[in-house]
């Protein structure tokens, strides 16, 4: 990696978009037959789209839930990598963070532990008038109300739409503001804040990094681009080597 000595490298951030869980067999949004090919975003991902029409919007995200209880739908070898690479760098004395747009579980099921999933998770919901959130494994159709208010409420999924605060985002810029590292995997960039994330850790002096399919229009220091099963489990194994020696 040719890192000058003095560098600190061991506080390492990562985002990941739904570009690292393509492979498992999860469709991204914007590439080619993506997502917001066959769905309007305004009528499915928005808080108006569901005050509009509950039901398209929960038939959504209950499709997209079933498809996680597909056994082919496995964390894949980039997923796993990064879990290796937390319990290396965490016995190096290093810190580790993942903040993650996806809402696929992909990244617990491959055991990571230090991780912030900012857009929500597909196997929760929550009250729509309280916003207490639950696991949820099923559908959630308009008989399934909230436990936590009287009378009870109606659920939603636990997903973050456009218009909406993500999670955890001071968590998300503190820890930016501190790394040594930022990796980004597999996301397009497009969508804020999470695509603002590396102009944070650049602008502070972080080495930032894209492993991508292919390049996105934001500045990275470095690049290395392919699929993320390929790619990401030889940059960080490459990162460690360098880190150890
Ligand atoms: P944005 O304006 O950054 O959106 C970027 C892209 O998303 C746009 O170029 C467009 O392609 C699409 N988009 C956004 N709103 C749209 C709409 N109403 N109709 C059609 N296309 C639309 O995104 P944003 O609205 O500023 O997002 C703000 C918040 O929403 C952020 O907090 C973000 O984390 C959250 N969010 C969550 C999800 C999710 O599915 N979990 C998706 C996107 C955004
Ligand atoms: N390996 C690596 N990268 C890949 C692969 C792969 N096998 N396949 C696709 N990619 C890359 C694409 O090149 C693209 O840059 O993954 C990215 C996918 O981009 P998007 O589909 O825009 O997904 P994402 O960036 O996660 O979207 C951000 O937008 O609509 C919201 O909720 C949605 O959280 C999501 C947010």
């Amino acid at each position: 990696m040719g890192w000058p000595e003095e560098w600190n490298m061991k506080r390492v951030v990562v985002l990941t978009g739904a570009g690292i869980s393509a492979e498992s067999g999860i469709q991204t949004f914007r590439d080619q037959n993506g997502l917001w090919a066959s769905h309007a975003i305004e009528d499915v991902a928005t808080p108006e789209g569901f005050a509009r029409n509950p039901a398209l919007v929960q038939a959504f995200y209950n499709a997209r839930r079933a498809q996680l209880q597909d056994p082919e739908i496995q964390p894949n070898a980039a997923h796993l990598a990064l879990a290796e690479f937390e319990a290396q760098l965490l016995a190096l004395g290093g810190d580790f963070l993942l903040i993650t747009q996806n809402v696929d579980n992909l990244h617990q099921r491959a055991g990571t532990q230090n991780l912030l999933p900012m857009h929500g998770e597909l196997q929760r919901a929550k009250c729509v008038h309280s916003g207490q959130s639950i696991p949820w494994f099923t559908d959630i159709t308009e008989q399934d109300s909230c436990l936590c208010c009287q009378p009870p409420q109606p659920l939603r999924p636990d997903i973050v739409w456009f218009g909406e605060m993500p999670y955890a985002m001071q968590e998300c810029y503190d820890a930016l503001m501190d790394a040594d590292v930022f990796i980004s995997i597999g996301t397009s960039g497009q969508v804020y804040p999470a695509a603002g994330f590396m102009q944070i850790a650049q602008e502070q002096g972080a080495l930032t990094v894209e492993l991508n399919l292919e390049a996105t229009s934001h500045q990275f220091d470095q690049g290395v681009y392919g699929p993320a099963t390929d790619v990401v489990p030889a940059y960080l194994d490459e990162f460690l080597k360098e880190l150890k020696y």
